[in-house]
Formats: C-alpha cells, sequence, structure tokens
C-alpha cells in the first residue's frame, strides 16, 4: 500500500487503532482522525511508517466540514469506523441524537464531502446488532418515542448499511470505478462496551470482553478484508467463525431491511436534508 493514503475514522482506539496499525505497517499514510487528538497522537505513536492525526468530531458537523476542507489530493481509502453505542439520551450541537449522529450522518457527511478525492474504496464499519434496527422515519432522533438505547445503536447500524447499498448505486449509476463496502468485527474487547453511564453495564462488558471477545486485531480483519480483498461493491465482510463473531474474514449476509433499496433511497434523501451534504459526483455528459 505504499504511497495509498488512507483516512480511518475513530482510529484511536479498538478495531479503528488495529486496522490503521496494519495498514501503516503495510506502507500507507493513515490519517488518525479523531476526535481527541491526545489519544490520537498516543495510538500513532504506537504503529509503524506514516501517520498523521488530524481532530474530527463527527457528532458536529461544521467540524466534519472543517476537516473535509482541508483534505486536498488523493484519498485511496476513506473508513469509516468510528462509533458510540448505547449511550443516555445525547443529543448533538446540530440537534440530533448522539448514536444516529455520529454512527450514520457525520459518516454520511463525511463521505460525500470527501468523495471526489476517493480513487478506491469507501468501507463503513456495521454491526450484526443492524439486524434488530428499524428505520423510524417518523422518528429517527427520538423525539416523539421513549429513547431505547439498543434500538438506537440497532438503528445507527443498519443505516451504515443502507448508506453503503445507495452509494454503491449512485457511484455506479455515475459510472465511478469507486466501490463502497462494509464490515462487522463480530466480538471484539475494545472500549465500545462502556458508555451506558451505567456501572453494571461495564462491569457485564468487561467480563464479556475477557471471556468471550476476540482481540482488536481480530476485529479489524473484516474491515482490512472490506478495503482490500477482491469483492465486488456493497460487499458485507464479518467473521467467518462461531456465529460470525469471530476468525477469519468472509463475506457475510445481511437482513433483508438492509438490502432494502426503496428503504436506502429514502435514508439518503433524509440524511442530505439534515446534514446539507449531497452527493457530488455527477453522471458524465454525453458527448
Ligand atoms: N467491538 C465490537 O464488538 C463491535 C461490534 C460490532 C460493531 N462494532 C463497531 O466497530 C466500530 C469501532 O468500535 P470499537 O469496537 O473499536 O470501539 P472503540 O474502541 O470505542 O472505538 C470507537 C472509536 O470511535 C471514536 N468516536 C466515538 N465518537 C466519536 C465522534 N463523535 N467523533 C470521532 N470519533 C468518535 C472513539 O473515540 P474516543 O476514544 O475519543 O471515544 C474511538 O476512537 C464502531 O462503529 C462499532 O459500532 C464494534
Amino acid at each position: 500500500m505504499t504511497g495509498a493514503n488512507v483516512i480511518i475514522t475513530g482510529a484511536n482506539s479498538g478495531i479503528g487503532r488495529a486496522a490503521a496499525r496494519a495498514f501503516a505497517a503495510a506502507g500507507a499514510s493513515v490519517v488518525l482522525a479523531v476526535r481527541d487528538s491526545a489519544k490520537g497522537e498516543a495510538a500513532a505513536a504506537t504503529m509503524p511508517g506514516r501517520t498523521e492525526v488530524r481532530r474530527l468530531d463527527l457528532a458536529d458537523l461544521s467540524s466534519v466540514r472543517e476537516f473535509a476542507a482541508a483534505w486536498h489530493g488523493q484519498l485511496a481509502l476513506l473508513i469509516n469506523n468510528a462509533g458510540v453505542m448505547v449511550p443516555p439520551l445525547t443529543r448533538t450541537a446540530d440537534g440530533f441524537e448522539l448514536q444516529f449522529a455520529t454512527n450514520h450522518l457525520g459518516h454520511f457527511a463525511l463521505t460525500n464531502l470527501l468523495l471526489e478525492h476517493v480513487s478506491g474504496r469507501v468501507v463503513t464499519v456495521s454491526s450484526a446488532a443492524h439486524r434488530y434496527g428499524r428505520i423510524d422515519f417518523d422518528d429517527l432522533n427520538w423525539e416523539r418515542k421513549p429513547y431505547k438505547a439498543w434500538r438506537a445503536y440497532g438503528q445507527s447500524k443498519l443505516a451504515n448499511l443502507l448508506f453503503t447499498a445507495e452509494l454503491q448505486r449512485r457511484l455506479t449509476a455515475v459510472g465511478s470505478d469507486v466501490l463502497a463496502t462494509a464490515a462487522h468485527p463480530g466480538y471484539a474487547s475494545t472500549n465500545l462496551q462502556f458508555h451506558s453511564g451505567r456501572r453494571i453495564s461495564d462491569l457485564l462488558g468487561a467480563i464479556g470482553n475477557r471471556l468471550l471477545a476476540q482481540s482488536e486485531e481480530g476485529g479489524a480483519l473484516p474491515t482490512i478484508y472490506a478495503a482490500v480483498a477482491d469483492i465486488p461493491g456493497n460487499s458485507f465482510a464479518g467473521p467467518g467463525g462461531f456465529m460470525e463473531q469471530r476468525g477469519a474474514p468472509k463475506l457475510v449476509g445481511r437482513a433483508a431491511a438492509a438490502a432494502d433499496m426503496d428503504t436506502a433511497r429514502r435514508l439518503w434523501d433524509v440524511s442530505e436534508e439534515l446534514t446539507g451534504v449531497r452527493f457530488p459526483l455527477l453522471e458524465p455528459a454525453v458527448a
């Protein structure tokens, strides 16, 4: 990957950090896009090769715009990895529910703002939890119904797959060679399990991580596979072992809801409205 520019969101921790280290070891120039620069620098210090830390808060659209505006030149890989899982109900500066904002809307805006630079792939990290998600177009941001943290996480991770499907459809329609792919890590021992704000959940998370989870390096393998393996657009990679929770990566299935192109198009349109960011590529003019 010598000479390839790679951006990874949330690369200071967990599977993003492991993927960033692997790409840097393979010769890529890796940008760690993180909300806490000190944490980013600490992670970069553990990596070989060429790394750079840049600030990006996906839960703040002004930060996303600032990050994208500062990017110049080619981008081989954009890895939409950062995520937050089951926090207490939180609203972002833009007024969105935190999980939908961070996991989906921030990456939606980032991708479309950077897309003209991308030469290779956009990889978005989803989760097996997409299976219990539902896109509630009447209340995407949990303003009218009682907040259910796990349902909100599932909605955001289903949105990741619908986003990938619609992005690939649009790329194909404009004749682009860029691929949109997705991955999920199974169950990996990271910091993801410690945002609930409840001590008992954190304790259960710590026990589960210790006894059941694979390492962050194992959890990064589907991301790396989705980024470099010879696979078609809109592929979904996950662990090939026990119940898709661990093991070597392979292409995996998805819930029917994640392949519903009507929902994918509608979610795209709503995401454009909410973020004010549009798909930037136009169909080539007929000569
Ligand atoms: N671990 C698993 O078993 C598992 C399973 C399924 C899917 N996933 C997915 O894998 C991805 C990576 O998670 P992980 O397990 O590696 O968890 P992690 O160790 O908690 O890493 C998450 C990363 O996202 C960053 N992040 C959170 N909010 C952000 C924001 N507003 N702006 C920028 N960065 C932000 C975090 O930054 P801070 O360090 O500053 O918080 C951290 O770097 C997520 O999309 C998650 O949904 C993980």
